[in-house]
């Protein structure tokens, strides 16, 4: 039963999600669901919860519907009960999905073991190859250069000054926001088998920016 349930989430994501090019696109739920069960069964968690959530995750983001971080919840709730998951597990995805959707979400606890492998495996999708491509992708979405040493960082941001940077109030690049985000992500993960991943991308990231910093400058 749980497997059925399992799978019809999987295809309602896909099908919901799909060609979706805002950077939460089915194949980015799809690589979150991938690192949250290898993650959640190191860690012991409660995997049919932990895959229910990875799935729902990005299903309506606040982003897109005008700021509300209940549309995401309200969706997840429907379609669960219309399949007649119990209450408990209904709520407790519902609560991981809206816990997620808050920007600068690592100033919030998250309260659940779940809730907790769902957000790394949520934020790994920030760090590595896959986060290097998706920043350039978001960055050439907000009409941001790729780098300009006139142009300077923010060190640690407040939500408001990096949501600014995603609404182009303030003029940003990429390579800027490896510096606001990607690398200060390694110390916000909650679970060990997470760390260890994250500390591997980031060290990924350093390499890359040196050598962009090598190449930036003909040394290379
Ligand atoms: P999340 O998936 O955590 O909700 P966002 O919607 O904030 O992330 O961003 C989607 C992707 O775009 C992430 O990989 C993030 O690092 C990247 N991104 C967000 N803001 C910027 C920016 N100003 N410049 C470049 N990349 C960005
Ligand atoms: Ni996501």
């Amino acid at each position: 039963m749980d497997n059925e349930i399992i799978g019809k989430t999987k295809e309602f994501a896909k099908a919901k999600l799909y060609g979706e090019s805002t950077g939460h696109d089915w194949w980015h739920v799809y690589r979150v669901w991938k690192n949250a069960v290898s993650i959640g069964e190191k860690e012991n968690a409660d995997m049919f919860v932990v895959q229910l959530a990875a799935f729902l995750h990005d299903i309506a983001d606040w982003k897109l519907h005008g700021g509300d971080h209940d549309a995401g919840p309200n969706e997840a709730r429907k379609f669960l009960e219309s399949l007649g998951v119990k209450g408990s597990v209904v709520s407790h995805v519902c609560e991981i999905i809206k816990s997620l959707s808050f920007v600068g979400g690592g100033k919030k606890e998250m309260p659940t073991l779940e809730g907790k492998v769902v957000q790394d495996a949520d934020r790994l999708e920030a760090l590595g190859a896959i986060g290097i491509a998706r920043a350039f992708a978001t960055g050439q979405k907000l009409g941001q250069p790729i780098h300009d040493p006139e142009i300077k960082h923010v060190d640690n941001p407040s939500v408001e000054e990096y949501k600014k940077a995603y609404t182009g109030e303030r003029k940003n690049t990429t390579i800027n926001h490896f510096y606001e985000k990607l690398l200060l992500l390694k110390d916000l993960m909650n679970t060990e088998t997470a760390k260890k991943i994250a500390e591997e991308r980031h060290r990924y990231m350093e390499e890359f920016l040196e050598r962009f910093y090598n190449e930036w400058d003909g040394e290379c």
